[in-house]
């Protein structure tokens, strides 16, 4: 599990606690973080009951309940529902994940929710993702050639585009990233596990023509040494993938290209 550490603005103040709603069998209580740039005050954790009978079984589906039915000012980001755009990264039972696919079923007891952890708030539960975006740019995520473009495509065997798979799959949530204590301690040079999986699975495309330039710009004491195999981004990552081990593949290019 990955602990959760407050995020930066964490001197907190007491939440408020909303009613409980009347007549129902299935309550359960949740516990979220607030705070709100505009109040000057303090964040906060702010106490919810909610009917379990009549909620959706995501913990997404709760705070949704929770913005139509009970407070309007909760703040956080969703889009697709379905684990594919990534928005909904959050801190639920001390766990980075996805609010839209993570089951209230795996939770014992009270559901915490927190914004991801060490990233500037925003508001509520939204991280400020500025930095993070800024990384992943960094590292080329597009395919760079050299050669004349083909007249019709880029071809690629069947054999190199599974090489993609495992890393292509990523939605770019950030829970790797906020989970990895050395993105906590040097999040402004280290480029941090998202962003290096992004980094493989260009050098490591077929098609791609600038794999020693990409290699190069990597080469530096922080940006990917910063790496020491804690693997909290492989437990945690909502979608499955190892940035770990994409990081490792990119250790031992720099290793056999010096020999
Ligand atoms: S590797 Fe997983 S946890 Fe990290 S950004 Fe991609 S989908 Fe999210
Ligand atoms: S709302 Fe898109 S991943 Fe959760």
């Amino acid at each position: 599990m990955v602990q959760f550490s407050l995020p930066k603005n964490s001197r907190m103040t007491t939440g408020k606690t909303w009613p409980k709603p009347e007549g129902a069998a299935n309550v359960r209580k949740f516990k979220i973080y607030r705070w709100n740039p505009d109040d000057g005050e303090n964040p906060r954790v702010d106490t919810y009951f909610l009917d379990m009978d009549t909620c959706g079984p995501m913990v997404l589906d709760a705070l949704i309940k929770i913005k139509n039915e009970i407070d309007p000012t909760l703040t956080f980001r969703r889009s697709c529902r379905e684990g594919i755009c990534g928005s909904c990264a959050m801190n639920i039972d001390g766990i980075n994940t996805l609010a839209c696919i993570y089951g209230m079923d795996e939770i014992k007891g009270d559901v915490a929710i927190y914004p991801l952890p060490h990233m500037p708030v925003i508001k509520d539960l939204i991280p400020d993702l500025t930095h993070f975006y800024a990384q992943h740019a960094s590292i080329m995520p597009w395919l760079e050639t050299k050669t004349n473009r083909p007249a019709k495509e880029w071809k690629q065997s069947i054999e190199d585009r599974k090489k993609l798979d495992g890393l292509y799959e990523c939605v770019m949530c950030a829970s790797c990233s906020t989970s990895c204590p050395s993105y906590w301690w040097n999040g402004d040079r280290y480029l941090g596990p998202a962003a290096l999986l992004h980094a493989y699975r260009w050098i490591i495309d077929s098609r791609d023509e600038a794999t020693p330039e990409r290699l190069d710009q990597l080469e530096d004491p922080f940006k990917l040494y910063r790496c020491h195999t804690i693997m909290n981004c492989a437990k945690t990552c909502p979608k499955g993938l190892n940035p770990a081990k994409a990081i490792s593949h990119i250790k031992q290019m720099m290793v056999e290209r010096s020999v």
